[in-house]
């Protein structure tokens, strides 16, 4: 990993990333709270209430002060930034995870925050990233292949190389 500061906003062509607020708590736990989303992740815990994220923004805050993680709340850029998802890289082993509201799903925009966030992981100096996913997510399994993430062994370990990032991008330029 470089020294390089942690992005703290990253944009795309309809969402900008950037960190939690304590603001966005009343926006956000509505769409994680939703059984339909968080039964895919495996580290949300359900039910999900405000505290649990005030807490949550609290630890995201520390854990990008201590270059633990870098957890990035997308929020539409129309629609008066409204929180539509997260996405977060954990610094020490490169593992991705992501989430969208049940509103926002469908339209692409899993593949597009994750565009933006796997270039900004490579630039801290990360030299791989990885994702598991149970085996009947089929949104998420295409949202990685889309990016160029590649299934290791097991078909639920995905994963996308520094050297396979640059090589994929070199080559659509
Ligand atoms: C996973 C998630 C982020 C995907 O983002 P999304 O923006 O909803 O993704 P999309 O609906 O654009 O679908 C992505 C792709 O899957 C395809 N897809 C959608 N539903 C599908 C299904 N039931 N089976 C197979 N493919 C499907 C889409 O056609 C699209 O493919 P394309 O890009 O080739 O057109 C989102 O659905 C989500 O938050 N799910 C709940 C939480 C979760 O699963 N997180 C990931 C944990 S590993």
């Amino acid at each position: 990993m470089t020294g390089a500061p942690l992005p703290d906003r990253l944009d795309t062509a309809r969402l900008t990333l950037r960190p939690f607020r304590m603001e966005d708590v009343e926006r956000f736990v509505p769409l994680i709270g939703d059984w339909e989303v968080a039964r895919w992740l495996a580290r949300v815990p359900h039910p999900y209430g405000p505290e649990d994220g005030r807490a949550w923004v609290a630890l995201a805050a520390r854990n990008r002060a201590e270059r633990v993680s870098l957890d990035l709340l997308a929020v539409l850029i129309k629609d008066d930034g409204r929180p539509v998802g997260g996405i977060g890289v954990i610094l020490a082993d490169g593992e991705v995870g992501y989430w969208l509201g049940r509103p926002h799903q469908g339209i692409g925009y899993g593949t597009e925050m994750l565009r933006a966030v796997v270039p900004a992981a490579f630039a801290l100096g990360l030299p791989r990233l990885w994702a598991r996913i149970a085996p009947d997510n089929h949104r998420s399994r295409r949202v990685l292949e889309t990016v160029g993430f590649t299934p290791q062994g097991a078909a639920d370990h995905y994963e996308l190389t520094a050297g396979r990032w640059r090589f994929l991008t070199q080559e659509t330029a």
